[in-house]
């Protein structure tokens, strides 16, 4: 457990939080996204506001109102995301990435909206850049990167070969085994995994207090 000695223990930190899904065009109004709402990222994303630090969002379409005093920049595919999240990189503290980010996205985006026919048709997809894992190579020893991974088998030892791969501080593992857990609803459960292989497990709770467990453990790492 954390206490606070001053309210604003991250001010004059700059973070950068990503949140939300990603939507890739197939054609000018369809996309294959993901069910992810944003309210993780969002939630992290005040939670360390709250704390005194300047926080950046960069957030894929969801239906959640900004964070107060919190910059907002909004994107859509991953593409886009890669390109806000790499500028804001280069001066961010501390970087979050909770988006729930497209691994793949059409080859080709249909100029006009494509016409149904009575033959099956196909749509090749190619993978999108790996944002979090992008930034891991580029990561200074000033600053503290956290992932998150989203699993459905073998998820502490998926969630681990990702924070080595990744070359992250932290991974926020999202167990989707668990009732009550996952992307729609206001609740989470989640286990944090540091560096050195320490195992941090939480019960379930409100998104609103599992952002202030990641924020504290963020916290402390400052200090
Ligand atoms: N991530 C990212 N860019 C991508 C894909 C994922 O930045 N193109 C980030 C997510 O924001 C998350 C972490 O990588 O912080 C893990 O995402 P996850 O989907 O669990 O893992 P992947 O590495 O994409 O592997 P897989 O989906 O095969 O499990
Ligand atoms: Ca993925």
């Amino acid at each position: 457990q954390q206490f606070f000695h001053n309210s604003s223990p991250l001010k004059g930190k700059n973070v950068l939080v990503s949140a939300g899904p990603t939507h890739e065009a197939i054609d000018p109004v369809r996309f294959i996204g993901n069910h992810s709402s944003g309210k993780m990222g969002y939630a992290i994303a005040s939670a360390l506001q709250s704390m005194g630090a300047t926080v950046t969002l960069v957030s894929g379409p969801t239906q959640l109102p900004t964070p107060p005093e919190v910059n907002r920049h909004d994107v859509t595919s991953a593409q886009e995301m890669l390109e806000a999240c790499s500028i804001y990189f280069e001066k961010s503290d501390i970087i979050v990435m909770s988006a729930a980010v497209a691994d793949y996205t059409p080859v080709e985006t249909a100029i006009q909206k494509i016409k149904k026919s009575d033959t099956n048709i196909e749509i090749t997809l190619k993978k999108t850049t790996d944002i979090l894992a992008t930034l891991g190579k580029r990561k200074t020893d000033k600053q503290t990167l956290v992932g998150f991974a989203l699993e459905t088998e073998n998820a502490l030892q998926n969630a681990q070969d990702k924070l080595k791969r990744k070359n992250l501080d932290y991974i926020v593992l999202n167990s989707m085994q668990d009732e009550g857990a996952g992307f729609a609803g206001d609740t989470n459960k989640v286990t944090i995994i540091d560096r050195s292989g320490e195992i941090k497990e939480f019960g379930l709770k409100s998104k609103k207090e599992v952002a202030n467990d990641i924020a504290a453990i963020i916290n402390f790492h400052q200090v």
